[in-house]
């Protein structure tokens, strides 16, 4: 009889990585990105499917990931990983369809506009053409549709609507049953986005009304207004959901308030990171990252990731803008201003979220 022989260290080590299913990625993934380096860590390779013209300047990207990704919740967002002249570049965007799309047909779709000056949005409007390959991340953020079912106001402006495209189509296709209001601001009719499909869910999806508002058709701008929720039946009882630009959102809330809606029944989401009340705040310090043994200066607000990336650390991220948690760290002492609340945290330990912590003083972070 053959006596069995003992695989070797290298085998063994290899057959581990090869089961480890917990994270199969940890194996694979260095393999794919020397074959394609938008293959990397963390993001799943996704084929362009389709492209529609929705507005002069907005299209929508149908894409195919493969089907390792995770899937997502109506509301969420994911990273887009592409490479332009050499560079990588990263950049959240909303998934305008319902996660339904995804489970039945393999594909979702990225609404996205062209912003002027915006390197990104316009490589992806005039350079990204069906078969191309991008990378995507998980899905992250927690704009999501309140469950168990409750009244529901949407306001959005503009290209803000693309997160609320796939929560009412998901609502749609649930049935969900509870009213809902969408408030949609646009300059002009010609500016809406995917108005065919929010007139067809209108029309059969009796639970939503829908009311578009084009702010500068007519005899001069018009913006939301205290009248426009007036119209809005049994409000207080509303949960609302804003998406768009930030003085619309700014307006929105102020005005919700002014009508006795709790703060914790806004739910807002930001195409970048608001700042709150920086402008009157000594800011800046000298940063320790204590894994890297570095020490680096910061002046102004450039909050801890960008301190980081400057220096020549490559921290982990998703969002950038303090919604996915992915870039949280750990702060052993010393005080950061939260950005998005103005508000400064305690001198001591605790986790902070990199891509919104801006440095008032020294501080030492484990990265
Ligand atoms: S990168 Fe998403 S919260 Fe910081």
């Amino acid at each position: 009889m053959l006596a069995k022989e003992k695989p070797s260290k290298a085998l063994r080590w290899l057959g581990k990585q090869l089961f480890n299913r917990e994270n199969p990625a940890a194996f694979f993934d260095p393999l794919l990105e020397s074959l394609n380096p938008m293959w990397v860590r963390g993001y799943t390779p996704a084929r362009v499917e389709q492209v529609l013209e929705e507005t002069a300047d907005t299209k929508t990207f149908i894409l195919k990931p493969t089907q390792r990704w995770s899937g997502f919740e109506a509301g969420q967002h994911v990273n887009i990983c592409t490479e332009i002249d050499g560079r990588r570049h990263t950049r959240p965007f909303s998934l305008s369809s319902s996660p339904v799309l995804w489970q039945e047909q393999g594909v979702i779709t990225l609404t996205i506009k062209r912003l002027p000056g915006g390197l990104v949005t316009n490589w992806l409007h005039d350079r990204l053409k069906v078969g191309a390959v991008l990378g995507m991340s998980d899905a992250f953020g927690d704009f999501l549709i309140p469950e168990p079912a409750a009244p529901v106001l949407f306001i959005a402006g503009g290209s803000g609507i693309t997160p609320i495209l796939s929560q009412l189509e998901t609502m749609a296709t649930q049935d969900y049953r509870a009213p809902i209001t969408l408030l949609y601001f646009v300059r002009t009719h010609d500016d809406v986005i995917a108005g065919s499909q929010l007139k067809a869910l209108a029309a059969r999806y009796p639970a939503l009304t829908l009311n578009i508002v084009a702010t500068h058709e007519g005899a001069g701008p018009r913006y939301l207004s205290d009248e426009d929720l007036a119209t809005v039946p049994g409000l207080k009882a509303r949960k609302a959901f804003l998406c768009g630009p930030r003085g619309l959102m700014e307006l929105a809330e102020h005005l919700l308030r002014g009508r006795g809606i709790q703060q914790s029944d806004i739910h807002c989401t930001f195409f970048a990171a608001p700042s709150a009340g920086l402008s009157d705040q000594a800011v800046g310090g000298q940063v320790q990252f204590t894994e890297s043994s570095l020490e680096v200066g910061s002046q102004g607000d450039a909050n801890l990731l960008e301190i980081a990336e400057a220096a020549g650390l490559s921290p982990r991220y998703g969002c950038r803008m303090g919604i996915c948690h992915q870039c949280s760290c750990r702060k052993t002492s010393g005080t950061v201003i939260n950005r998005l609340t103005g508000q400064p945290s305690g001198p001591g330990e605790e986790m902070v979220q990199l891509c919104i912590s801006i440095p008032q003083g020294p501080v030492s972070i484990e990265a």
